[in-house]
């Protein structure tokens, strides 16, 4: 089919406004797939997404549809909606020439929606608005228009409104798709360039990537190159997504598929990566980078037995997301295990939630923190990801961490509380604007360590939940934070360091150490739990020793032989105190990390 009736497109929305239920109803209405084999949501590829209902990623899909006697090519690639996953967003926009905006009429445009717009505007694609769920009785139509029209600058008449649900105006938007996205642009070099926008594997055949042919074509059993990474390979297989992988001789510029590269090692495929023949190669497509981890966590195996699987199971993990990273640490008190580097707090969420699932994996979870940066005197800069290894205070000459830009969408009578709740976050607030009728958005600025320390859900609950949010990393800023360090009898426990702003230090010294005196089992002796900062104890607390009665079993009264066995406790109590060790189990750990 010629290049010209070819329609790449991504649909993106805030969460829950319906984008998987419209992709359902685009298969069936391009009859891709049969109404009555329908089930749900079928491009939502893992269960874990089917269960919390969100969709990380759905599978892309080409469908064909006739229009005026005329067969297009129509190829759905998802966006990942979620701020973690942005570089992926980035290059998912590349391999499109326009995307649908999906809004809920019954919400209106959500904070979310609006960074992954941003994007799109850059690429300078055109954008299609639609609102979806006109057949509830609480859409608001006309008010979202209106929104709508402020936010693009756009006629009323531009706008599709659809019901995901009922598929009505769902032909209309497939024939406007075809009228308002370009064809894919003819490119006068026919080497082959083909952006890789995402990846999966599998045991039998390897990497498979995901791509967009820019230029040339592809067919199995070519030479093929990442350019990237400088990897060489052979194609044995290409395809299309129908939307289960379907073979095809070749993939040719504009089109959108599957190439089946052999490769089984981890981090040679990453997204934004070109593939170019090996022979006459292309030049790489612009935007590639390697992925920057913002969270780590120290990751330990429950039972130390499982350590080996845990150590494949993470490089098994990391053939599909080469997003991962991770290299081995070790604990006095957890053993051995990986210090994780992830994406951000979801993608953490979802990779802990698959080692559980896909490897059945117990395990322990220490310390997730952010990246901060120390400058020794001298100028030296040290990266530190994990709070043991954060210097003491007054070694060093300052310490960076990283701050967001943040928007937050909210109706105005929450205002109040939302700028009281940003301020004790340690956040800065700037504009506001009015947005519709009776909301408004407000930019603010906040480290993100602030904005991890459960700022989303606090902004849910205060806003009733109608509170939505974006945001973007921004550069890394002066931190005023230190490590605090954890005492139980006496000694510190690594696994427990965190690092807290110096504003919050006593607060959060207070209230580990108290968590710890209720959750720790007590010992034959009595033990101090301590909070330590700035070389100052800052707070302590004792646990009562386990009261054991050594004269239980003697029947009668014989005062002194009970007082020899009481004096027998006593210095055997002294001995264990001065030996100091307290063993704590891995459900403490659990416990504080999940902060319960
Ligand atoms: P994420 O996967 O979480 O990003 O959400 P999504 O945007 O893919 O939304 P999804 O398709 O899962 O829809 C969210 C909810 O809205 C589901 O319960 C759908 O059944 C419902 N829904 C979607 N479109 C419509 C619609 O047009 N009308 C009505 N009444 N419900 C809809």
């Amino acid at each position: 089919m010629s290049q010209k009736n070819i329609r790449n497109f991504s649909i993106i929305a805030h969460i829950d406004h319906g984008k998987s239920t419209l992709a359902d109803r685009m298969l069936e209405a391009t009859q891709t797939i049969e109404k009555r084999k329908m089930k749900e949501q079928v491009l939502d590829k893992m269960d874990l997404e089917r269960e919390r209902g969100i969709t990380i990623k759905m599978q892309p899909v080409r469908m064909e549809y006739n229009m005026s006697g005329n067969s297009f090519i129509l190829n759905l690639i998802d966006t990942p909606g979620h701020i973690d996953f942005s570089y992926e967003v980035s290059r998912s926009l590349a391999a499109v020439e326009g995307v649908i905006l999906l809004i809920d009429a019954t919400q209106g445009v959500q904070a979310q929606t609006l960074t992954t717009l941003d994007m799109a505007r850059k690429l300078e694609l055109p954008i299609i608005p639609v609102l979806n769920k006109i057949d509830l009785p609480g859409a608001r139509i006309e008010e979202t228009m209106a929104e709508v029209i402020e936010l693009l600058h756009c006629a009323k008449e531009d706008i599709v409104c659809v019901s995901a649900k009922t598929g009505k105006g769902v032909d209309e938007l497939i024939a406007t798709v075809i009228e308002r996205v370009p064809p894919p642009k003819d490119e006068e070099s026919d080497k082959l360039q083909a952006l890789i926008f995402d990846f999966e594997y599998s045991n039998h055949q390897g990497v498979i990537v995901y791509a967009r042919v820019f230029s040339g074509s592809v067919s199995s059993d070519n030479a093929l190159t990442f350019l990237g990474v400088e990897k060489d390979f052979s194609a044995s297989e290409v395809g299309v997504f129908s939307p289960e992988r379907v073979k095809c001789e070749k993939l040719s510029a504009g089109e959108i598929g599957y190439i089946v590269t052999g490769v089984k090692e981890p981090h040679i495929s990453q997204v934004g990566d070109t593939i170019t023949h090996t022979r006459g190669k292309a030049a790489a497509i612009p935007g590639f980078c390697q992925p920057r981890p913002v969270v780590w966590a120290s990751v330990y195996p429950e039972s130390q037995d499982d350590f080996d699987l845990l150590a494949q199971s993470l490089s098994k993990l990391s053939l599909s997301d080469s997003s991962i990273s991770y290299e081995e640490e070790s604990s006095g008190s957890l053993g051995r295990g990986f210090r994780c580097g992830f994406l951000g707090m979801l993608h953490f969420e979802i990779i802990m939630e698959r080692l559980r699932r896909e490897f059945n994996l117990e395990l322990v979870i220490a310390s997730p923190t952010i990246t901060y940066e120390v400058i020794h005197e001298g100028g030296k800069k040290e990266i530190i990801y994990s709070p043991p290894r954060f210097p003491d205070h007054g070694t060093y000459m300052k310490a960076l961490e990283p701050w967001v830009i943040a928007t937050i969408i909210t109706p105005k009578e929450y205002i109040g509380g939302i700028m009281q709740l940003v301020y004790e976050h340690e956040g800065v607030a700037g504009d506001t604007e009015t947005f519709g009728k009776d909301r408004i958005s407000i930019s603010i600025q906040m480290p993100l360590r602030e904005l991890m320390r459960n700022f989303f859900d606090e902004l849910k609950s205060i806003s009733s939940g109608y509170a939505s949010l974006s945001y973007e990393y921004d550069d890394m800023r002066d931190a005023d934070v230190v490590r605090l360090d954890v005492l139980v009898a006496g000694e510190a426990v690594p696994a427990l360091s965190r690092i807290v702003s110096e504003r919050r230090m006593q607060k959060d010294a207070d209230r580990i150490v108290e968590q710890l005196r209720n959750i720790l089992p007590r010992q034959l002796f009595v033990i101090k739990i301590q909070a330590q900062a700035r070389g100052r104890i800052l707070s302590s607390r004792t646990l009562s020793a386990l009261k054991k009665n050594v004269t239980a079993h003697l029947y009668g009264g014989d005062i002194t032989r009970k007082k020899k066995l009481r004096e027998k406790q006593k210095k055997g109590k002294k001995k264990m105190r001065e030996q100091g060790k307290v063993r704590i189990p891995q459900s403490v750990f659990l416990k504080v990390v999940r902060g319960n």
